[in-house]
């Protein structure tokens, strides 16, 4: 085994009884047995990965386990959206029940934010809870949605119907292992990056419009510092209101357009959930713009932050739809939060000053979506 502990960064999620750190670093992959050690009870551990993901690196991690007899009992699913189904939940379940896991075993999540949903759904299912591991191989698994215990599987009635608050006991994000995700899958992570700084750190965004591309190109201190301050970030969020119960739905910028937008798509791979949400962010700017919170050019500043980014700021530019303003709001109405004609949305008050918007009209909604997509207004 390879002992080359490199420096990680640590980030403490509160929670209580139920707190976890999340480990940012080089190297965690090979140095995984000497960062289990406080977690594992057994001296087996179970994986669930996908098939991609495993034809890269599994060799490898059996590696660490056996080599430290440890034994590794891994299942491995295809790569995709589809995996977050009701057969694979069933078919992780009845995995485990045969092979007598117990509430002491850990499970590992060793993928994307698929795995890590499912892997999250399961352990909380499997006898009411076992243990979880989150080992992130995507830049948007690392800085979002291992952190913060969202878990789910997809029904036919829509993303993310069936699920479970369910907190990890440990995050390790092995930065090296985002060298083999493909360009397109960065830009999207980057999309949940930019969103914590749109949030509620303008200091944040202005290190982002300098330091943007080191990370996109993954120059390893940059892009530590950027996943460090976004878990950091969602932690802090995650720490005041785990259940979304109030100022969690922040982290939902851009994120009801951006569903609205996915939802056209069937979730298929025309959009990715970070492209969705970057084009998502620009409406919820230029909407607060219209709606005079924030002035047309701090709208257009966020925007160029997006374009820079690779990302589309422009919907009537955007890769699959096609989009009409009716169907997109109609999507929108689907949210489970609309009362009325109503509906809560992020909007801001400035980059980096978001909040929760009671109320917006989805008729007026409708007519600036319609003049964004018929390039009506000047377009960014
Ligand atoms: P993903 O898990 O589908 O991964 C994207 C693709 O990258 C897959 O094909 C995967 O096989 C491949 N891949 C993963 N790691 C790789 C690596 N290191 N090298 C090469 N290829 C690699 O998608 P994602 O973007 O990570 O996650 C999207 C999912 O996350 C959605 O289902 C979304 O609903 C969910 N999500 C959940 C939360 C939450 O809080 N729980 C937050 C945001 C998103
Ligand atoms: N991705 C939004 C949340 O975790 O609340």
């Amino acid at each position: 085994m390879d002992h080359d502990v490199k420096p990680v960064e640590r980030v403490h999620v509160d929670l209580g009884q139920r707190s976890y750190e999340i480990c940012i670093g080089p190297n965690l992959l090979n140095t995984i047995a000497i960062h289990l050690q406080g977690v594992l009870k057994r001296d087996r551990i179970f994986i669930l990965s996908d098939d991609t993901v495993w034809s890269l690196y599994g060799e490898q991690l059996q590696h660490q386990f056996s080599s430290q007899t440890i034994r590794p009992i891994a299942k491995v699913m295809p790569a995709g959206e589809n995996t977050k189904s009701w057969p694979s939940l069933e078919s992780c379940l009845e995995w485990l029940l045969d092979e007598q896991a117990t509430r002491d075993d850990v499970l590992l999540a060793f993928g994307g934010g698929v795995i890590g949903d499912l892997a999250g759904l399961t352990a909380a299912l499997l006898k009411r809870g076992m243990r979880l591991v989150q080992m992130p191989t995507t830049l948007l698994a690392q800085v979002d949605s291992s952190v913060g215990g969202k878990t789910a599987i997809n029904t036919r009635q829509g993303k993310n119907l069936v699920g479970a608050f369910y907190q990890p006991d440990l995050v390790l994000a092995d930065l090296d292992l985002l060298k083999t995700l493909p360009e397109r899958q960065i830009r999207a992570g980057y999309a949940e990056i930019l969103k914590y700084g749109l949030i509620n750190d303008p200091a944040f965004l202005d290190w982002l419009s300098r330091e943007g591309s080191a990370v996109l190109a993954l120059d390893p201190e940059p892009l530590s510092h950027a996943v460090a301050v976004s878990c950091r970030a969602k932690a802090s969020i995650v720490a005041q209101d785990e259940q979304e119960g109030g100022v969690r739905a922040l982290l939902n910028l851009g994120h009801t357009f951006g569903h609205a937008l996915e939802h056209m798509n069937g979730y298929g791979p025309q959009l990715l959930h970070g492209e969705a949400v970057g084009t998502g962010m620009a409406l919820a700017l230029k909407y607060s713009a219209r709606l005079g919170l924030m002035s047309q050019d701090q709208a257009q500043q966020g925007c160029a932050l997006i374009r820079a980014a690779g990302l589309q700021s422009d919907v009537s530019k955007l890769s699959g739809g096609p989009y009409s303003a009716n169907a997109l709001t109609d999507a929108m109405r689907q949210d489970k939060k609309v009362r009325a004609n109503n509906l809560p949305l992020i909007l801001a008050k400035g980059l980096g000053n978001a909040f929760i918007y009671p109320q917006a009209d989805l008729a007026d909604v409708e007519a600036f979506l319609h003049d964004q997509l018929n390039k009506i207004v000047p377009q960014s």
